[in-house]
């Protein structure tokens, strides 16, 4: 498994795991977390935008066109911004920490 952590609105962090190939979306809905991930993984929704830990962010597949047009409407996105449910995790990825915005 690998470990990651989530940063919930409230400011506090709690651990959680993920299998390899899995995304960070159904991580955090495993864990718990409230995010809601209404469409699914098709990039049409951005209910799964997450602040990835700068020192992870160079780690992530580049988003694709698609995810990047669905970010440019999220008002509080940052560069570190990604949506949930397109990160797929690998153990590269043990220790990463996503923050709910
Ligand atoms: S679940 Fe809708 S954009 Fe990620």
């Amino acid at each position: 498994m690998i470990a990651l952590s989530f940063i919930g609105r409230d400011g506090h962090a709690l651990p959680a795991e993920a299998s390899p190939g899995e995304t960070l979306l159904r991580a955090g809905q495993r864990a718990g977390q409230p995010m809601e991930g209404t469409c699914g993984g098709q990039m049409s929704c951005a209910t799964c935008h997450v602040l990835i830990d700068p020192a992870y962010i160079d780690l992530l597949a580049p988003p694709s066109p698609e995810e990047e047009d669905m970010l440019d409407l999220v008002p509080d996105a940052t560069r570190f911004s990604r949506l949930a449910c397109q990160i797929v995790m690998d153990d590269r990825l043990d220790g990463l920490t996503a923050r709910l915005p």
